[in-house]
């Protein structure tokens, strides 16, 4: 195992580049310093590398790793309710979803239309500690679908297993450079292939990074942080990195569908390209055109009961991002 894991270390994919968040380092040249509007940019070629994207049903069972709050499942759990769900009044999340489903596979098929929440499991006494490294993220999924009482369900082929830390919980290089990643689970840990995604709540460790515009880093200067529309800084953060992963597993669920990028050690996919962008004229430090309630919490689409603040991902179509909040729809 010990010999091994350097090498598996490396298959993990590093964070990409072309996103922007409020890191330490960060700069406003996305792309190589010209002014760029919305993402669009003829360098970039994303292409679809033949593998299997989820056309099924897709069912998310959220892992909820330490202390969380029944309020604050409800919002998480809404949204990802919210990604099919027809009757919200637009812009909507299921309005959002409209730009994954151009994604197909080889024989034509969309993404599902269909996303739900399916069985949850509660990880209530950190069974893996309160520091958790890419490896041991695998080990937490591996102790929830072998669970002795109510295991999740083994789902390779629809299933997307959402680990979500609680507020007390590191894991690797959280904050550094990333807010939350997918990736497929090995048989040699946890029996099966499983599309995986960690998301955690960076309330306490580096809300100014991860749950940006609902709180920024004092390292920047002139950054003014916006109400978040659920009352929850650490959670209305978690919302658009959990839609951020769910709308990249859908399309690169094993890594080997659609990205863009040369190394398929590193790919970058349809979420990275629009990181920060979450309305027209966004890019670099620059949000783009939001909603204000009357409540005066900023969001971009609604969904069942709530609002939401979620980045936009990139349309392959028209090779730029797109959101339901676009002002030119
Ligand atoms: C499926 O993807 C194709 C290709 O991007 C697109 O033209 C079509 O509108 C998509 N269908 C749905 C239902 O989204
Ligand atoms: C998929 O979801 C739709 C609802 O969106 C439902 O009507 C259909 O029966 C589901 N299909 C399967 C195979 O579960
Ligand atoms: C910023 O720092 C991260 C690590 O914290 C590194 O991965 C990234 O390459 C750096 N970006 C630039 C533009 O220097």
């Amino acid at each position: 195992m010990s010999q091994l894991a350097p090498l598996i270390l490396t298959l993990f994919f590093a964070a990409p580049v072309l996103c922007w968040r409020p890191w330490p380092n960060s700069t406003d040249s996305l792309y190589g310093g010209s002014k760029k509007y919305e993402g669009s940019s003829e360098f970039v070629h994303l292409k679809y590398h033949m593998g299997p994207v989820l056309t099924a049903n897709i069912t998310v069972y959220p892992i909820w790793y330490g202390t969380w709050k029944s309020s604050q499942k409800r919002i998480i759990r809404d949204f990802i309710d919210s990604i099919s769900a027809a009757d919200a009044k637009p812009p909507s999340v299921s309005g959002w979803w409209k730009t994954v489903r151009l994604y197909t596979d080889q024989t034509d098929n969309n993404i599902s239309r269909t996303v739900h929440v399916g069985e949850q499991k509660n990880d209530r006494f950190y069974s893996h500690g309160k520091s958790l490294t890419r490896l041991s993220v695998q080990s937490v999924i591996k102790s929830a679908v072998s669970a002795s009482t109510r295991p999740l369900p083994i789902n390779p082929k629809s299933g997307v297993y959402l680990l979500l830390t609680s507020d007390d919980v590191y894991v690797q290089d959280f904050c550094n450079n990333v807010c939350g990643f997918h990736y497929f689970t090995f048989p040699s840990i946890v029996g099966y292939t499983l599309p995986y995604a960690w998301v955690g709540n960076s309330a306490k460790l580096c809300a100014g990074v991860c749950a940006y515009p609902f709180a920024v880093p004092d390292y920047i200067p002139g950054l003014k942080a916006v109400k978040s529309p659920n009352g929850d800084v650490g959670v209305d953060g978690m919302i658009s990195v959990i839609a951020h992963e769910i709308a990249e597993l859908s399309t690169n669920p094993l890594v080997n569908a659609w990205y863009a990028g040369q190394d398929p050690v590193f790919p970058v996919e349809i979420a990275d390209l629009c990181e920060g962008i979450y309305g027209t004229g966004g890019g670099g430090s620059y949000t783009g055109q939001m909603l204000n309630g009357r409540d005066g919490a900023t969001y971009n689409m609604n969904g069942i009961r709530r609002r939401f603040l979620v980045q936009w991902v990139w349309n392959h179509v028209l090779n730029y991002c797109t959101g339901p909040n676009a002002l030119d729809q």
